[in-house]
């Protein structure tokens, strides 16, 4: 059966991560391979009722507090249903799969920033992902300052907005922020084959080379 190659963006808010994959898919279709993206929360239809839940900062004005392991299960019944509509079909169709944040988000906010542990998620995983892991998954991660301080940037111009909804998680403190960076470091170190970490503040255009090289490294051997 053909089996197409399935990438996740990870990093940080504001790590740049949905400009790479919008790059990287324009680049692989224009070599002519067939591509989807897709983005988490959210993607299917049921995904992005759960995505104005979980993001939406007016949620807990009419929903109440949104409990961390509640959190947590939406992400999954997310993704669960992410990847019966939309990965899996297309990975048996042998497209490549280009998935903006995956179960690492969930290890990294859920796990490390709100405190529920690593092993709580990965199980998690195990009994609703249906076996599947990225066969690559490119971690952006600039200096822990220069994420803070984009974080920070972005947090102050929503308040600015007059109206603007801000993400829920963007209004997290700075420990918030740390914790999710260390959990990201702590992701790659413990699976150097999956996860090629990109640590380094270079330019939009730099990153983008870095990553088509990653890549072409990996795909002659999924080409189907
Ligand atoms: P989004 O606006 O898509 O942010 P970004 O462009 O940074 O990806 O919002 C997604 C938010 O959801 C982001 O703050 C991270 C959070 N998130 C989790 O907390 N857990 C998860 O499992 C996923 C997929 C996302």
């Amino acid at each position: 059966m053909p089996r197409g190659y399935f990438i996740t963006f990870e990093g940080p808010d504001g790590s740049g991560k949905t400009t790479q994959l919008r790059r990287l898919a324009a680049w692989l279709e224009a070599d002519g391979h067939k591509v989807v993206t897709l983005r988490q929360p959210g993607g299917t239809s049921l995904g992005d009722r759960i995505r104005s839940i979980l993001l939406d900062s007016q949620s807990e004005v009419t929903l109440g507090p949104i409990a961390p392991l509640a959190e947590m299960a939406l992400m999954f019944a997310d993704r669960a249903q992410a990847i019966d509509e939309i990965i899996r079909p297309a990975l048996d169709a042998g497209a490549i799969v280009l998935c903006d944040r995956y179960t690492d988000s969930s290890e990294a906010y859920q796990g490390a920033g709100r405190g529920l542990g690593s092993e709580r998620i990965l199980a998690m995983h195990r009994a609703v992902c249906d076996d599947l892991d990225p066969d690559l998954t490119l971690l952006l991660l600039p200096s822990l300052e220069a994420s803070l301080h984009r974080a920070r940037r972005r947090n102050q111009r929503n308040a600015r907005q007059k109206g603007a909804d801000e993400n829920r998680f963007e209004r997290e403190d700075d420990s918030f922020y740390e914790r999710i960076y260390h959990a990201y470091e702590t992701i790659a170190e413990r699976e150097p084959q999956r996860v090629e970490a990109i640590r380094d503040d270079a330019t939009i255009e730099q990153i983008e080379q870095r990553i088509r090289q990653i890549v072409s490294l990996r795909i002659p051997a999924i080409v189907v």
